[in-house]
């Protein structure tokens, strides 16, 4: 499998494909959810590009973008036996050359959630996927439902932006014990690990208040916030229940729906969410 970096080496790789073309883009250190991306991206197109990049732009001050897990060789043999076409590695040099002043912003959907807790960080998202998918020109373009918000926001941009791709979400792959999948779960350790449950938990807790018919959301959300704040090593950041295309917060729970919160457990910060409705 062949890796390219630069933007010529992409330009050639990629327009000797024929055919459709799916491009998953990633920051690397892949685990199970990404490799379920490149088999549904497998079994749609007929070519499929692997982005990897730690985007550095979506990284606020306070977030320590060199501590973020990186094992380039790994995930390369990690994607070799799924049949991509190539990957895509560019450098930051490459994507954000000396002088770069390009942003691109979605407003109102970045503003709640992960965007009032990272400032920022949907400015880099958006301005990454945008070169990616300039730069690979994909069909489909996979993303997973675990970052919600940043789904929500793309398929924004992508409308908005008259990008001539469809915007795939996949569901969330999990644990056996129910721990969504993340590059972050490494730093999770012992207690942690175990602690680390209390989201699923949470999310289960309100799902089953749904389920019994409750429809006050704010009942809902303090069923999230009472069980995380009963996990002595979860420290709660936001608990939200919301529309699911607009992420506004919800008086009552009508339609689609969107649970969803952000916990730290010692100092690794988990997002998790279920969708209702
Ligand atoms: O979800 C991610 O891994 C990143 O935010 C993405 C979409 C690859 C952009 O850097």
């Amino acid at each position: 499998m062949r890796t390219v970096t630069t933007l010529d080496e992409l330009r050639t790789a990629r327009f000797a494909l024929k055919g459709t073309v799916g491009l998953v883009p990633t920051m690397g250190f892949l685990h199970e959810g990404h490799l379920s991306l490149i088999r549904q991206a497998k079994a749609e197109c007929e070519h499929v590009v692997v982005s990897i990049f730690v985007n550095p732009t979506q990284f606020g001050p306070s977030e320590d973008l060199s501590k973020y897990p990186r094992d380039l060789e790994r995930d390369l043999s990690l994607i070799e036996p799924l049949g991509v076409d190539f990957v895509w590695t560019p450098t930051a040099e490459g994507m954000y050359p000396t002088g770069y002043q390009t942003w691109v912003e979605v407003e109102a959907l970045t503003h709640p959630l992960e965007g009032a807790k990272r400032p920022g960080h949907f400015k880099g998202v958006t301005t990454v996927v945008a070169k990616l998918f300039n730069g690979v020109q994909p069909h489909k373009a996979y993303f997973g439902q675990k970052d919600a918000q940043q789904a929500a926001v793309i398929r924004q941009m992508t409308r908005d932006l008259n990008f001539p791709l469809e915007v795939v979400v996949c569901p969330i792959v999990r644990e056996a014990d129910g721990l969504a999948m993340s590059s972050r779960n490494k730093y999770l350790e012992g207690a942690h690990r175990q602690a680390a449950l209390v989201l699923f938990r949470a999310l289960s807790a309100a799902k089953d208040l749904y389920e019994t018919g409750g429809r006050d959301a704010e009942k809902i959300r303090a069923k999230m916030r009472e069980v995380i704040e009963a996990e002595p090593l979860a420290q709660l950041q936001y608990v939200s229940c919301a529309n699911y295309d607009t992420l506004d917060e919800l008086d009552v729970v009508q339609g689609k729906t969107l649970l969803s919160m952000a916990v730290f457990i010692g100092k690794t910060r988990l997002i998790d969410n279920f969708v209702l409705g």
